[in-house]
C-alpha cells in the first residue's frame, strides 16, 4: 500500500454524509494555525463544503483570527448584533442579562433555506459559527448541496435558468420573515438590492451550482409574481434528502461552510425554555459569475 495524501493530512477526516460535510479532528483552533495546516483545511473546505470541528474552547478573538485565514471578514450592517467588542462577530442569543431564556427567537430569517451575504454584490464565502450554548432539542443547522441541486435539474430546467438573474434583497427577506429588528433607513440605503446569476460557477472548483435561497426576491426582466413563483419552485427543488446534512449541535463545536455551494437553515427551538447562543462570522468572497 502506498502512502496516500489522506495519511499525510495533519488532521483526521470523517465524512458526515456520503456527499456533504466532514468532521476535522486534531486541530486546536485556539492555537495559531500555520500556513500549511490552513491550506489542508481549505482543501477540505472546498471538497466537503461543510467542515465540523469537535468541541473545544475558541475565544472570540481566535474565531476571528481563524476566519481571517479564509479572507476578509464582513462587518455586518446590522450593528445591533455585534458581539464581544468584535464587529466581525454576530451573536444570536435568546438569553436575558441573567442568562435565562427570554422567549424571543433572535433571527427568524435563519429558519428559511438561504446563503449568507447573497444580498450584497460581493457575497459570502465561508461562514464560521461557534456554538456557545446549545438547546437540547431544536436549533439544528441543516445544509444542502447546491452543486447537487444543479446537477439534478433536467436539461430543460438548466436551459430555462441558464441566463436568468435574481435580485437579492436583505430588507425583503427580513421583512417577509417578520424579523423583530427591522432594518433602519440608513441600513437599507447601505445595502440596496443586487442581482446575481441563478446558475453560479464556483470560482475555485469551477463547478456549477444553483445560487438562490431566501434573500432572492424576484427575477430580472420577468413579471414580479412569475419570478417569485420560479424562485420558490427552484428553492424547493434544490433540497434533496440524500444531499443534505442535518447537524445537531453540541456546545463548543465550530462549523465552517462554503456559501457559494451550499444553502443552510436553522430549525426552530422553544426560546422560552431552551437556551441557544451562537457566534457567527462571515468571510467575504467575490462577485458571483
Ligand atoms: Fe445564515
Amino acid at each position: 500500500m502506498n502512502a496516500t495524501a489522506a495519511q499525510a493530512l495533519p488532521f483526521q477526516v470523517r465524512k458526515l454524509t456520503p456527499k456533504l460535510g466532514a468532521e476535522i479532528s486534531g486541530v486546536r483552533l485556539a492555537d495559531r494555525i500555520p500556513h500549511e495546516l490552513f491550506h489542508a483545511i481549505y482543501d477540505a473546505f472546498l471538497r466537503y463544503q461543510v467542515l465540523l470541528f469537535p468541541p473545544q474552547e475558541v475565544p472570540p478573538d481566535r474565531q476571528v483570527a481563524f476566519a481571517r485565514h479564509f479572507g476578509e471578514v464582513q462587518i455586518h450592517v446590522m450593528s445591533q448584533y455585534h458581539a464581544d467588542g468584535h464587529p466581525e462577530l454576530y451573536r444570536l442569543s435568546n438569553l436575558d442579562e441573567k442568562g435565562n431564556p427570554n422567549g424571543k427567537h433572535p433571527d427568524k430569517g435563519t429558519l428559511a433555506w438561504h446563503t449568507d451575504g447573497s444580498w450584497q454584490r460581493v457575497t459570502g464565502q465561508a461562514t464560521i459559527i461557534y456554538g456557545e450554548v446549545m438547546p437540547e432539542t431544536g436549533g439544528e443547522t441543516h445544509f444542502c448541496d447546491m452543486y447537487g441541486a444543479y446537477e439534478r435539474l433536467t436539461p430543460a430546467w438548466k436551459a430555462r435558468i441558464s441566463k436568468l438573474r435574481a435580485v437579492h434583497n436583505l430588507d425583503f427577506s427580513r421583512t417577509r420573515r417578520h424579523g423583530e429588528d427591522l432594518m433602519t433607513e440608513e441600513q437599507k440605503r447601505a445595502k440596496p438590492p443586487v442581482d446575481h446569476p441563478i446558475v453560479r460557477t464556483h470560482p475555485e472548483t469551477g463547478r456549477k451550482c444553483v445560487y438562490l435561497g431566501d434573500h432572492a426576491e424576484y427575477i430580472v426582466g420577468m413579471p414580479y409574481d412569475e419570478g417569485r413563483a420560479l424562485i420558490e419552485e427552484l428553492n424547493a427543488m434544490a433540497v434533496h434528502p440524500d444531499l443534505t446534512y442535518e447537524h445537531h449541535w453540541t456546545a463548543g463545536e465550530l462549523l465552517a461552510w462554503d456559501n457559494r455551494c451550499v444553502m443552510h437553515r436553522a430549525t426552530p427551538y422553544d426560546p422560552a425554555t431552551q437556551r441557544r447562543v451562537i457566534r457567527r462570522c462571515t468571510v467575504l468572497g467575490e462577485v458571483p459569475r
